[in-house]
């Protein structure tokens, strides 16, 4: 038996940390909407409203010495014993200590000598402030007299500046104390309208608004000189560095218990009003949300709310399989996790800094997938921010910044999979929600007003854009680069200060195709056209159908390599995946999308394909991304080559990936290998803890591959579209809940030996109960539906009206 550091409690939705050592810090997102929080099981991260990178509210240090120093902290002084709640950052021993992350909140427990301190951390739905509700009791049968220090360090907003440009900043910081809220009002005077505040509901006895009157210049978190000293400084902040620290006596007889209610808040104010009186900024906005959560009672209420918000959104799709892990993936953990990729995308986490990277083209609209059937509404806002960011000619930018939902020039665009995208994202929508009407919606191009065209017309021409950007195979040129980011053929760099990301140092003339856009094309082209249908517009869906046979049958054509499907082709003109390669012979990406769209299924290829993949590419810990691992720098290849073998792109297992061979997989009706597969990577089923090394209930975006030094080291935790991509699959390709125009359609493609499940799905307004059997331990294909005891033919439930209990029995042949 391997180590464990946790558990999961499925019954509170829970997962439960016993050892605060964990391999790596375990994280948890607080926030539902524009105030998030990133908090690790010892209270270390950070908060921020709306954009992790201008809305900074607190400061921290990545990749620091030790790992993960900086959070919200409790101090707790019991005679000369100094102690945190979540053992980190004096790590005093505990002699109790506890982490629970749940659905948008974490709570903190430690006990220590005979008195226990329980931190719940939660953001209110609506609320722009992060709750810390800290109970503590006194276990012992003697009175104990507590100092308590709280701590929180303030960024100066913009986390990138606050880290670069101390001449500056050092002289910048300024707070307002009030009672017993501190405010931090940095920059407040010039441009900014908003601030941020810590406050807590009762009075206190002292406190710290200067760092280093707080820590001692010298000390560490571990052991700051007020809280050794057991006396707060009363300390104004003037530029360096602002904290927001409280300090409180608190006596506690034997058995009693005491909450404290700690909030973390951000205000906008309007430029109008933003003063109270000649440098005193108004606080209204403030103490408004301040009294509505002033008492154990109201936050209580609040945090309830939270629940009940959690409980409606994890009652839309459940199921019932038998299997523990399974369920709990299904219907906890991979839908929470891709509510988080949808609110984050790539920005904020323990390996993204929050700083470089703003909201993906591509990467929205798989996230999309993930979380429709969860709050549609946000989707569709987001499918129009999306497609705003669309240039005339289908090209997109590859990413936007959320607060100003604008192109981001740094990036640009040229990545030529990224338009088809939106129609995989959009049909995604569609299907879930039947809300034609978003259709019509008119969407600007690059934000400009007045060039608006209505999303169906974005949809044309992101279709249009490949088969205009064709190259000399028929096949989708690749432009900077396709999923693979680091598949960079017209890069060609020398000079490592050039990003690979940004660079092309070569595309006249650039013979550079991809296969992996191709399969993409077939697969969500014929999305394209079954919408056109759909709407009536038979003309254009032929016209696109025409597209769609030219390519499937240039694919077969010049993309076969004769026992898989091709990667690309380079600069040159030379392949790139094929046994020819002297290494990167087989990749995932074409083969899973190529046989996802059943390109020469009847032929046989994607069966050979298949086999190939397995044979190639599989491993213990799941399918790496190419074989062999690139050992030197390919210069026509680019990023990709960078890695060392068997990790990220080059060779390490892209859980992000892996989904598209089970589908494919699912194509030819192989449902045990599918679900192999996915027991491979789903983090349910991770045997050893200690290896793995990253949050044992989500997915990561990689995993070391069978090339790599430490094979099956996970890395790049939380904001992948791994989520959705798991998602969709187990969700529609094998547990086959699919939804569609007409109803939802009834398709597994399950291992043989489950012998039924239960599934129950909200859809359209109607509840679906759902049992699927399967006697004679098939893997797909139906021999019975039934619908309200009545047998239907096919295999689609149509749709009912609002409120109805639809009960379904699907039988496997
Ligand atoms: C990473 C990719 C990522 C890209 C863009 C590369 O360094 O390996 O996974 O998509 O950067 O951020
Ligand atoms: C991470 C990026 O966010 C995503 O857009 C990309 O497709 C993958 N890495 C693969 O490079």
């Amino acid at each position: 038996m391997t180590k464990e550091y946790g558990h999961y409690d499925d019954a509170a939705r829970e997962y439960v940390i016993t050892d605060p050592c964990t391999p790596w810090p375990w994280i948890n997102y607080l926030g539902t909407e524009d105030f998030f929080g990133l908090i690790s099981n010892t209270a270390g991260g950070y908060s921020f409203c709306k954009d992790a990178k201008f809305r900074r509210i607190t400061r921290y240090r990545y990749n620091g010495v030790p790992m993960d120093a900086g959070g919200r902290y409790f101090y707790i002084k019991d005679g000369d014993t100094v102690w945190n709640p979540g053992w980190k950052p004096c790590k005093t021993p505990l002699d109790f200590y506890e982490c629970r992350h749940g659905m948008n909140y974490t709570s903190i427990e430690g006990r220590k000598d005979g008195v226990t301190a329980k931190v719940l951390f939660f953001v209110p739905l609506k609320t722009w402030a992060e709750v810390q509700k800290l109970t503590l009791t006194n276990t012992s049968d003697k009175v104990k007299k507590l100092k308590l220090f709280s701590f929180q360090e303030w960024c100066l907003w913009n986390a990138s500046t606050d880290m670069e440009n101390f001449q500056r900043n050092f002289s910048t910081g300024e707070v307002e104390i009030d009672g017993s809220v501190i405010y931090h009002k940095t920059e407040y005077k010039e441009r900014r309208n908003h601030y941020a505040y810590y406050s807590v509901n009762i009075p206190v006895q002292g406190f710290d608004t200067d760092r280093e009157s707080f820590l001692g210049l010298y000390n560490g978190f571990d052991a700051p000189q007020a809280v050794l000293e057991g006396k707060p400084r009363n300390s104004v902040a003037h530029g360096w560095s602002p904290i927001a620290s409280h300090y409180l006596e608190i006596e506690l007889k034997p058995g009693e218990s005491r909450d404290l209610i700690f909030v973390l808040g951000y205000v906008e104010n309007a430029q109008d009003d933003k003063w109270e009186s000649k440098g005193v900024m108004n606080k209204r906005m403030a103490r408004e949300t301040l009294s509505r959560l002033d008492t154990s009672a109201k936050v209580d209420v609040e945090f309830r709310k939270l629940n009940e918000y959690w409980n409606n959104l994890l009652s839309i799709f459940n199921v019932e399989s038998g299997d523990e892990r399974m369920d709990r993936t299904v219907n906890i953990w991979n839908q929470y996790q891709c509510m988080i990729t949808f609110c984050f995308s790539r920005s904020a986490s323990f390996f993204e800094s929050g700083i470089g990277r703003g909201m993906g083209f591509r990467d929205s609209n798989q996230d999309l997938i993930g979380f429709v059937h969860q709050i549609p509404e946000r989707a569709r806002e987001r499918i129009i921010d999306i497609a705003s960011t669309q240039f005339a000619d289908g090209g997109c930018y590859h990413q936007y910044q959320p607060l100003t939902k604008r192109g981001n020039d740094g990036i640009g665009g040229g990545f030529n999979d990224d338009p088809m995208w939106l129609i995989f994202g959009v049909c995604g929508y569609l299907r879930e929600t039947g809300d034609f009407s978003i259709l019509d919606e008119p969407v600007p191009f690059d934000n400009v007003p007045g060039s608006e065209k209505s999303l169906f017309e974005h949809l044309t021409i992101s279709f249009d854009h490949v088969i205009n950007n064709l190259g000399p195979h028929g096949l989708p040129l690749i432009g900077r680069a396709d999923w693979n980011d680091c598949l960079n053929l017209n890069c060609f760099s020398n000079d490592p200060d050039e990003s690979f990301q940004t660079t092309e140092n070569k595309t006249e003339g650039s013979k550079a195709e991809s296969l992996m856009i191709a399969g993409l094309f077939v697969f969500s082209g014929r999305d394209y056209v079954e919408l056109c249908l759909q709407l009536g517009k038979n003309v254009e869906a032929d016209r696109a159908q025409k597209h769609i046979d030219d390519m499937i049958a240039a694919v077969e054509k010049y993309g076969w390599d004769g026992d898989w499907f091709l990667r690309a082709y380079d600069y040159y003109g030379r392949k790139v995946g094929s046994h020819e390669n002297e290494e990167g012979q087989i990749f995932i990406e074409s083969n899973g999308w190529c046989t996802m769209a059943g390109i020469g299924l009847k032929e046989g290829l994607c069966d050979k394909a298949l086999d190939s993949v397995k044979e190639r590419l599989d491993s213990e810990h799941g399918i790496v991304l190419n074989n062999p691992a690139f050992t030197r720098y390919y210069i026509e290849y680019g990023e990709i080559s960078s890695y060392p073998a068997g990790y990220k792109e080059n060779a390490g297992i892209f859980c992000h990936n892996n989904p598209w061979v089970m589908i494919g997989e699912t194509v030819r009706g192989n449902g045990k290998a599918a679900m192999e597969y996915w027991h491979k990577i789903c983090p349910a089923y991770i045997k050893d803890q200690t290896l793995h090394k990253v949050e044992p209930y989500v997915y990561s975006q990689m995993v070391a591959g069978k090339d790599a030094f430490r094979p099956g080291e996970g890395k790049n935790s939380w904001l992948t579209g791994t989520a959705a991509w798991n998602w969709y699959t187990i969700t529609q390709f094998i547990l086959g809940i699919k939804p569609t125009y007409n109803g939802l359609e009834i398709d597994p493609c399950i291992s043989p030996d489950m012998k039924e499940y239960k599934i129950t799905r909200k859809f359209r307004g109607a509840t679906y109960q759902i049992e699927i059997k399967n006697p004679n331990g098939s893997m797909c294909g139906l021999q019975k539906l039934l619908v309200n005891g009545k047998e239907i033919a096919g295999n689609i439930i149509p749709i009912f009206s609002e409120g109805s209990l639809v009960h379904v029995t699907a039988v496997l042949q």
